[in-house]
């Protein structure tokens, strides 16, 4: 069994360990979605002494109609490649591998962001809420897919060691994943395997963007924690179906709950229930992030087999050497 100090290698990416950095939003551009000084600083920080097994950098957009905030990082233009270049080769020189994470946010745009209408898989959920300016057509989903493959593209021309689609805290392939936020009635709505259709064709696209060596991760908004959301079921059986579409690695994390379980936050690896049952559906590494505060407990939920790789989000955050402080009361 697997513990903390464990290596991994997914195709062409060697992991040293098992610890993760997972994505996590910066808000550190000039709002022109280049990579700054200020964002080199911080993962140059984070990644220091390679006690990092893999950083997965904050999402990017993928277009501007998908931008999540102001302060966003760009992957939408060849423009940001430099910029997301530079970002690579720091945390290489560091010793660190890093993932791209690319994102559209659908119906959760602001026009004030944007400056375009939002648009979603519907603009009306199950309850009643008007959650996005317009309703995406075939033609709009086709451009999305495409935006994702160029997306992808341009992270492995600056360097990228894997991209990561974002499935997950309701933005847009998450919008389409839930039965709470799609109420379409073609192909992308109904049915689980219709609900994962787009996901289906971004990785095709990815896929046929990156090669077959570069691992594809996805990131997915396992259960809704709602009343009518996604639950565990539906969570395993996505899970094994994107596995069998060639997702080499699925991070699990929470979706229109938030990356919080309401009522378990003061657990370590809240999300454990869900990544176990995953684990056991799929052949491929699964990510366990969420809540996980306390090194040995991060090495316990690895050896128990609720997860391959556990991601460390927030005790990071507030400290730089929570990585080395890990490793040391691991012994
Ligand atoms: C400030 C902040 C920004 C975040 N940004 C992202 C993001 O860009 N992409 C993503 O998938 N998750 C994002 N998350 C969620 C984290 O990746 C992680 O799932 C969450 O913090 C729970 O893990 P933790 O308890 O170890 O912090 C963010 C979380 C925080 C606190």
């Amino acid at each position: 069994m697997a513990d903390l100090r464990s290596e991994l290698n997914i195709k062409n990416l060697h992991l040293r360990n098992r610890l993760v950095l997972p994505p996590m939003a910066r808000e550190a551009t000039a709002g022109d979605g280049l990579v700054t000084e200020r964002l080199l600083r911080y993962y140059a920080e984070k990644a220091a002494g390679a006690f990092l097994g893999l950083v997965i950098t904050e999402h990017c957009y993928i277009m501007p109609e998908g931008k999540a905030s102001p302060g966003q990082v760009s992957a939408a233009s060849d423009e940001a490649i430099p910029g997301l270049r530079r970002l690579t080769d720091t945390l290489h020189s560091c010793g660190v591998p890093c993932v791209c994470q690319i994102n559209h946010a659908g119906g959760r745009a602001k026009q004030s962001v944007t400056g375009l209408p939002s648009a979603a898989p519907s603009a009306v959920w199950a309850d009643g809420t008007h959650f996005s300016d317009r309703e995406l057509s075939k033609a709009d989903i086709l451009a999305v897919v495409e935006a994702f493959a160029a997306a992808a593209r341009r992270a492995k021309d600056a360097g990228y060691d894997a991209v990561e689609i974002h499935s997950a805290h309701s933005y847009l392939l998450n919008q389409f994943y839930s039965p709470l936020a799609n109420q379409r009635g073609d192909a992308y709505g109904g049915s689980l395997h219709n609900r994962l259709r787009i996901h289906f064709e971004v990785l095709e696209a990815v896929r046929g963007a990156v090669g077959e060596e570069t691992p594809v991760f996805l990131r997915l908004g396992s259960i809704d924690d709602r009343p009518g959301g996604s639950e565990l079921a539906d969570a395993v059986e996505a899970s094994r179906l994107l596995a069998g579409a060639g997702v080499d690695v699925l991070d699990i994390s929470g979706g229109f709950c938030g990356f919080v379980l309401r009522g378990r936050e003061q657990e370590q690896g809240y999300f454990s229930f869900v990544s176990e049952a995953i684990r056991e559906a799929v052949s491929v590494p699964v990510i366990l992030t969420g809540g996980v505060t306390d090194p040995l407990a991060a090495d316990r939920l690895l050896r128990g087999g609720k997860a391959d790789l556990i991601g460390v989000g927030r005790a990071i955050l507030q400290d730089s050497r929570w990585p080395e402080k890990a490793f040391a009361a691991l012994g």
